[in-house]
């Protein structure tokens, strides 16, 4: 079904090659869905040759867990890895008609990765951004032809999550719109088309949940105590394993941005940037589950703010 809002299906372009811009966490898992849906090359970039083959190392290492699964054949596994590549020139976008970046939530990054991009790609190719806070009618102002750029908004984990916020900006136009809702059905997402406003919707949402979590443990509730409150809403998550899992330091990027729009209505917090570079809220066994909360991480919450 066509969401409320969603220009005609038949303006979207039949994506033949994707590119993915950063080669992180978020990247890495949805340039691994790319090769499985949409069945065409995706080639991806990043800074260093370091971090493109940690990204084509995660790709294949999870096509393999589906074939020891058995959830891929061998077959398909071989096609969708010769179907990825890694590169740091990006003359090896040109050919891409869908070209999404998940590189650092600064709009300098983001200004320098597009108008790279741009200087490459086909005119009709569209370009997708994956910020989850940044205005994507901002991002898109270095561009010649801001109308192709559209939002287009991934839940972690990637392959789990099932929404996806296609981002209409003021700029964005029909085909630009139309495309992304195309990909995000091949992806087999639920797509919603939000305004550019910040936060889009989801982030809104979350940004008072993890916001206000963070609150309690400044003014000095311990971490568990918070965790047990909110487990009878029936969360999948608590709110200090989902910042974890999202990324401390994304988490931080997030809760700032929802403050600078408003700050009356969000909480700024400065321990969730020390939990950032602290790297971890809670302690793990030697088999990676979740045991308590890092002496470190109480000690940077405890009592900040308590009143
Ligand atoms: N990658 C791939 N698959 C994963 C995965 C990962 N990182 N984590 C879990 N899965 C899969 C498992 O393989 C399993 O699949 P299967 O049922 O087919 O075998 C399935 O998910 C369920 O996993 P588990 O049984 O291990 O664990 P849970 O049932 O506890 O579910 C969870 C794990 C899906 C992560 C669940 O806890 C959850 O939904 N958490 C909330 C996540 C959330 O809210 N995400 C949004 C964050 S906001 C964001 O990303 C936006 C950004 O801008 C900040």
């Amino acid at each position: 079904k066509n969401p409320q809002g969603a220009p005609d299906p038949k303006l979207a372009i039949k994506v033949q090659k994707v590119g993915v811009v950063g080669a992180g966490l978020m990247a890495s898992q949805f340039a691994l869905l790319f090769l499985r849906r949409l069945q065409v090359p995706v080639v991806i970039t990043d800074v260093s040759q370091e971090r493109v083959d940690k990204g084509l190392a995660y790709c294949r290492a999870e096509l393999d867990k589906l074939v020891e699964k058995g959830r891929l054949s061998v077959d398909d596994r071989n096609r969708y890895s010769a179907n990825l590549s890694g590169t740091l020139d990006m003359n090896d976008f040109a050919d891409c008609d869908w070209v999404i970046e998940a590189v650092f939530e600064e709009l300098k990054v983001k200004h320098d990765v597009f108008t790279r991009v741009e200087a490459v790609v086909r005119p009709d190719a569209i370009l997708a951004t994956n910020t989850s806070s940044l205005s994507v009618d901002e991002i898109g102002k270095v561009l010649k032809h801001p109308e192709r750029l559209v939002g287009f908004h991934f839940f972690n984990p990637v392959a789990v999550m099932p929404l996806l916020e296609v981002v209409k900006a003021a700029k964005s136009n029909d085909v630009s719109v139309a495309t992304a809702m195309r990909v995000a059905n091949d992806l087999k997402k639920t797509a919603v088309i939000t305004s550019d406003s910040t936060g889009f919707v989801v982030n809104r949402l979350l940004g008072y949940l993890l916001g206000e979590a963070m609150k309690a443990v400044d003014e000095g509730i311990p971490f568990e105590e918070v965790a047990d409150a909110i487990a009878p809403l029936g969360l999948p998550m608590n709110p200090f394993d989902l910042l974890e899992l999202v990324g401390l330091q994304v988490g931080a990027h997030v809760l700032d941005s929802m403050y600078g729009f408003a700050p009356e209505r969000f909480y700024k917090t400065d321990s969730l940037h020390q939990l950032a570079k602290l790297g971890r809220i809670r302690t793990k066994d030697s088999k990676g589950n979740k045991t308590g909360y890092d002496p470190e991480a109480i000690k940077i919450v405890s009592g900040r703010t308590r009143t």
